[in-house]
């Protein structure tokens, strides 16, 4: 591996344990503005110094995160379709590398969508991305998109879509957590962070996904909704950090989740 994509690399997984936590904050390249990321400055400024890397579009890197920001942006490069679509796999790469490299970008982020209308044109598209960003050291992030159909989220689905982004190059793929996710983390020979997906019913139970995931092999995660929909955002980052980085358990994780959040409410 190049330098700089080592560097680059080792700027989002943290070098001390080989862990992440990103905080996804893409949503609105297909659903606009989504519930709590109305204003996406407000929402991140505060999450900014819990987060190890951030994922967003260049829209939003360029309007609403400080240059001063001394963070990793993975930029999501694919898009092209809205939410009003049933169909969500008609993406195509968006952004060009040469624009992630003048955003300074970490990383670029693409998604699949194995089995899909489009799988064809998605997987291609992360090959091309790969060839071109690699060029310069920029690692390629893959997303196994599954658009509206939730329910293909099971192990084999998400093995045969991670093991298919890694042979194409993606340097670390985002997934769902899933049950027997060791399967998937297994047969995945990159680095695996996984999403949160839809906000759960509670913060604790998205703590639990968190440290099950990292026990079945993920390395971090790429979490959005269920950081930025809490109640408590901010304390809601630092607990999931705390599960990341101190392998604390979800019990002890929610401890500070509802410390930090007390805080908040009487400051
Ligand atoms: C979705 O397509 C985006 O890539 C999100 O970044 C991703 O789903 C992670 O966010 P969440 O934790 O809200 O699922």
């Amino acid at each position: 591996m190049d330098w700089g994509l080592r560097n680059r690399m080792s700027r989002i997984l943290q070098p001390a344990d080989g862990r992440t936590v990103m905080l996804a904050v893409d949503h609105g390249y297909f659903l606009g503005p989504t519930h709590h990321l109305e204003k996406p400055a407000a929402t991140i400024a505060p999450l900014l110094p819990y987060a190890d890397a951030i994922m967003l579009t260049r829209g939003v890197l360029r309007t609403s995160v400080n240059p001063d920001a001394d963070k990793p942006m993975v930029l999501r490069v694919s898009g092209g379709t809205s939410v009003l679509q049933e169909d969500l796999s008609n993406e195509t790469i968006t952004t060009s590398v040469k624009e992630a490299l003048r955003l300074n970008a970490a990383a670029v982020a693409l998604s699949i969508f194995v089995g899909a209308r489009h799988e064809h044109e998605s997987i291609v598209n992360l090959a091309h991305l790969v060839n071109e960003a690699e060029e310069y050291g920029l690692p390629v992030l893959a997303v196994t998109a599954v658009g509206k159909e939730l329910e293909k989220r099971d192990a084999r689905y998400l093995s045969l879509a991670c093991r298919i982004a890694a042979e194409h190059g993606a340097r670390f793929v985002k997934t769902y957590h899933c049950e027997g996710f060791h399967k998937v983390a297994e047969s995945c020979p990159v680095p695996l962070i996984i999403a949160g997906g839809p906000k759960l019913d509670t913060d604790l139970d998205a703590l639990e996904m968190t440290r099950n995931a990292l026990e079945e092999g993920a390395v971090g995660v790429d979490m959005g909704r269920n950081i930025f929909q809490s109640d408590a955002p901010a304390a809601m980052i630092q607990a999931v950090g705390k599960v990341v980085h101190e392998d604390a358990s979800p019990d002890e994780a929610y401890e500070l989740f509802r410390e930090l959040a007390r805080e908040t409410t009487f400051a």
